[in-house]
């Protein structure tokens, strides 16, 4: 059926600054990693896309190697794009990145400009693109001096096959190095995705302090630790969970009795605030304002529902965050 996307989608959704930048990302985006490879039903893929942008969802995050298999995340974003949203390009946000394992031979994986710019080729035939809004490193390169890293992200501007760069799960000193490289090349550094949720806070001090002084946006990935910081593990592993499926990149030795204990405590929080848990760990995350979006995972246009309400209690009072912060470190 024709798609028309829903004319109130602008007036319940955040939109944040994306650092110093004059972009804004919406508090909520949509990461395609998991469930729109080709193993996965296209019919929910396209429900859960459309429901997103209905809710103000503007930003959809890709990768070179989303599937499986590899490369068909974007294939299927590119059917979507031209049945439901060819008409709305200019109101949404496409990321994409190269750094992990693509194709075989010297030249498909880590940070080369030759792997950087080849990988972008052939994301913009996948998706039917001209450009993307936004391009990452995917992960630093022990191997490749970052000045060609980052050269290859200043090319890929200049050449207009991306508006703005972004790097991605970057050590503090890492991102201090590649922002000074990518500001002499004089293409900014707009935006650092890092894992951030409850479960992981390695960026909290010197990167996100960092991040915030000069003006660089944060998308935190995995927000809700993919599906654990939900109520969906709490009494075992259901059949239709991310752990229960073959393709899944989390295994149940991954949900432990530790981490389900700590989830029980944050549900009853949860419960306090009037939300779900998954509520309640994306709060946590967008709290203070300190990171631009949190950028979820969904099987389901009900968990994109559900998330989407997180928006509506954003503040924490001292007293509860004593008590995650308790619970945290039990
Ligand atoms: N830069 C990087 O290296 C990197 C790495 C990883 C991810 N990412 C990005 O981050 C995005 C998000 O990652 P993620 O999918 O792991 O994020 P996540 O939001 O932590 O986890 C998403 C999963 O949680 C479950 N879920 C979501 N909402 C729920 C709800 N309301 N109630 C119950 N369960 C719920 C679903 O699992 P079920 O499938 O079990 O229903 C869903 O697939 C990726 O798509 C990708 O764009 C980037």
């Amino acid at each position: 059926m024709l798609y028309v996307a829903n004319s109130e989608r602008y007036s319940n959704m955040k939109y944040n600054r994306c650092g110093k930048s004059g972009l804004k990302l919406p508090a909520i985006s949509l990461g395609l990693w998991h469930n729109f490879g080709g193993v996965d039903t296209l019919e929910n893929s396209r429900e859960m896309i459309r429901r997103s942008f209905d809710l103000g969802i503007t930003h959809f995050d890709l990768a070179n190697n989303y599937g499986p298999p590899a490369g068909s995340a974007e294939e299927t974003f590119g059917k979507i794009l031209k049945d439901d949203l060819n008409c709305y390009r200019d109101e949404l946000i496409i990321s994409t990145k190269a750094g992990y394992y693509m194709w075989p031979g010297p030249y498909g994986d880590w940070g080369s400009k030759k792997y950087l710019v080849a990988s972008l080729d052939q994301s913009l035939k996948r998706m039917g693109l001209d450009y993307v809004d936004i391009f990452y490193s995917h992960r630093p390169d022990p191997e490749t001096p970052l000045e060609e890293t980052m050269g290859a992200l200043d090319l890929i501007v200049r050449q207009g096959k991306a508006l703005y760069v972004g790097i991605s799960s970057y050590s503090y000193e890492q991102t201090k190095d590649a922002v000074r490289i990518l500001k002499k090349l004089g293409t900014p550094c707009l935006i650092h995705q890092p894992e951030y949720s409850m479960l992981n806070r390695w960026i909290e001090g010197d990167l996100q302090n960092y991040l915030l002084s000069d003006g660089i946006g944060t998308i935190a990935f995995c927000p809700l630790a993919q599906g654990i910081l939900t109520d969906k593990y709490i009494n075992g592993i259901p059949e239709d969970s991310r752990v229960a499926k073959k393709t899944g990149f989390l295994k149940s030795e991954h949900v432990t009795t530790d981490k389900i204990n700590k989830v029980k405590g944050l549900n009853e929080i949860a419960l306090l605030r009037g939300q779900s848990l998954a509520q309640l760990a994306l709060s946590w995350v967008l709290r203070e304002g300190k990171v631009t979006s949190a950028l979820i995972g969904a099987s389901r246009v009900r968990q994109i529902e559900d998330n989407v309400k997180a928006l509506d209690n954003l503040d924490f009072c001292e007293e509860e965050l004593i008590r995650i912060n308790t619970i945290l470190s039990g």
